[in-house]
């Protein structure tokens, strides 16, 4: 079995607020990341599939499937937007790191061509990044696919 992993980066801004806190709780909260307009990140995300070498083509999966899948998925959907707002699959969330990698783990996984999804791995920046696995992701926070997992 081998892992291989594709990056890609976006773009987008968001806001953290809980309408289920007071304007107070909330500033106390999320601090600068509740100010009203919100602001942006450049984000980093790290793909990583398992699987076997094809024997005859040598790879885990068709690169050019994946990047199709990333740009389908999370391009389209992520670049450039408001996180808050544009993302269907953020809505009623606050969009954190954590948040937005699970997002994107249960986007992606049903539809990975060839092998298994084994991680998300979204830096929010340098310093700062949430890691999605299979365990993770079925933890009450997404639907477990597989059975006895
Ligand atoms: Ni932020």
């Amino acid at each position: 079995m081998v892992l291989l992993t594709r990056k890609i980066e976006f773009s987008a801004s968001h806001r953290y607020d809980n309408p289920n806190l007071s304007p107070e709780e909330n500033r106390r909260v999320f601090g600068k990341c509740n100010n009203p307009h919100g602001h942006g990140h450049n984000y980093t995300l790290e793909v990583t599939v398992e699987g076997d070498p094809s024997p005859i083509t040598g790879m885990v999966l068709d690169l050019k499937d994946l990047k199709e899948l990333l740009d389908r998925e999370i391009m389209q959907r992520m670049d450039h937007r408001n996180l808050n707002v544009e993302v269907p699959e953020l809505a009623g969330k606050i969009p954190t790191c954590e948040n937005i990698a699970l997002v994107i783990w249960n986007l992606l996984e049903p539809k990975i061509p060839a092998g298994k999804l084994h991680r998300v791995r979204l830096y929010e920046s340098a310093d700062l990044f949430a890691d999605c696995y299979r365990a993770a992701a079925s933890n009450g926070h997404a639907p477990s696919r597989k059975a006895g997992k």
